[in-house]
């Protein structure tokens, strides 16, 4: 078996990707049409000629102006169906999704039809697909507290529907602390809660999100590996890092694959999960991310496997799910092994 059909068929939990960054080029381009939103781009060649990025910034630029293209809850429901059947193919039996409901309400998109739209997907995924979804909804931290606590409320009709709350968009500038009271009334609130540290931003950045923001999960995570006594903390706790290796390389967080922390920390003990962020923009979905650190970093099977039992361990589904997915994993470990008597039945 090559490690290609090893990682294919290895059951894994997504959970870090953006709803907005899997638009693909045909669909926002179908999109475009549909709405009548004129954009600069006439062909899906001349889209992914567009996506290189310098930096966080430059790629939240084209993003921001991408979402244009969303307007009605059809819309919404066209591009969350699609990245879960997409996940669904890559042998995601549970994905978390995030959603930035502040770049669409901003623009003058009703939220109920933002939110419709993309929990009608989810339902729809779960019913033909049987795949598994939660949301969980960004503040952009380039705005105020203010604006976090009025959308917090706003969504009030569907906090039962939600998994939790997050922090997304321009780091540098825009520290944990900010947030502080969102993040106090989410988790009073009973939702789970998780911030974006560490992409850009200073080990500072991680260490405050679990101080002061107190978060269940790390998005990205990198920079923690420049404190050597928050890397032996985010171990010894368990509080899951969910990495976006090609994001990473795309977003030029590294020079490349190989110098991606994510072996290293995996081997100090943490709980580290790959995932996409933005799959459409950055080149490949959460297969070829798990591929891409393999090839990179010399990850064995086993290794591959623990960063699938990690996913299902940091998400937040019931144990029940956990032990059902853990022990798929286990199944395909065990069949996948050279000269297991299944491959000569
Ligand atoms: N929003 C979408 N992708 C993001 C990323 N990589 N970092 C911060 N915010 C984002
Ligand atoms: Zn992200």
């Amino acid at each position: 078996m090559t490690p290609e059909q090893f990682v294919a068929g290895l059951p894994k939990a997504e959970l870090h990707m953006h709803i907005e960054g899997s638009i693909e080029p045909d669909l926002f381009l179908r999109l475009a049409r549909r709405n009548g939103v004129a954009v600069r781009w006439q062909t899906e060649d001349e889209l992914r000629a567009a996506y290189r990025f310098t930096d966080l910034q430059d790629f939240l630029d084209l993003y921001y102006d991408g979402c244009r293209v969303l307007v009605k809850a059809q819309d919404f429901h066209d591009v969350t169906r699609d990245y879960l059947r997409r996940a669904h193919a890559d042998h995601v039996l549970h994905a978390e999704l995030f959603l930035g409901p502040q770049g669409h309400t901003t623009r003058g998109v009703p939220l109920a039809a933002v939110m419709e739209g993309v929990l009608g997907a989810m339902a729809d995924a779960r019913a033909e697909d049987a795949v598994t979804s939660g949301l969980i909804v960004l503040a952009q931290r380039h705005r105020t507290e203010e604006e976090a606590l009025a959308m917090l409320d706003a969504l009030r009709p569907w906090h039962g529907q939600l998994l939790g709350f997050g922090l997304g968009g321009a780091e540098v500038g825009n520290p944990p602390a900010k947030f502080a009271e969102f993040f106090r009334r989410c988790r009073a609130l009973g939702f789970k809660v998780v911030a974006h540290a560490g992409e850009e931003g200073p080990a500072a950045y991680v260490r405050d999100s679990v101080d002061v923001l107190e978060v269940h999960r790390i998005d990205h995570g990198n920079a923690c590996i420049d404190d050597p006594s928050l890397v032996a903390e985010l171990a010894k706790r368990r509080i899951p890092l969910t990495m976006c290796p090609l994001s990473n390389l795309k977003l030029q967080v590294i020079p490349a694959v190989a110098a991606h922390p994510l072996k290293r920390l995996l081997d100090a003990g943490l709980c580290v999960t790959v995932n996409s962020d933005d799959p459409s923009f950055f080149g490949g979905y959460v297969n070829d991310n798990y591929l891409a650190c393999q090839q990179a970093l010399g990850l064995s099977r086993e290794h591959l496997a623990q960063l699938a039992r990690n996913s299902f361990e940091a998400a937040f589904i019931p144990e029940a799910q956990r032990d059902d997915a853990l022990a798929r994993i286990d199944d395909w470990l065990a069949r996948s092994r050279p000269h297991h008597p299944k491959e000569h039945e």
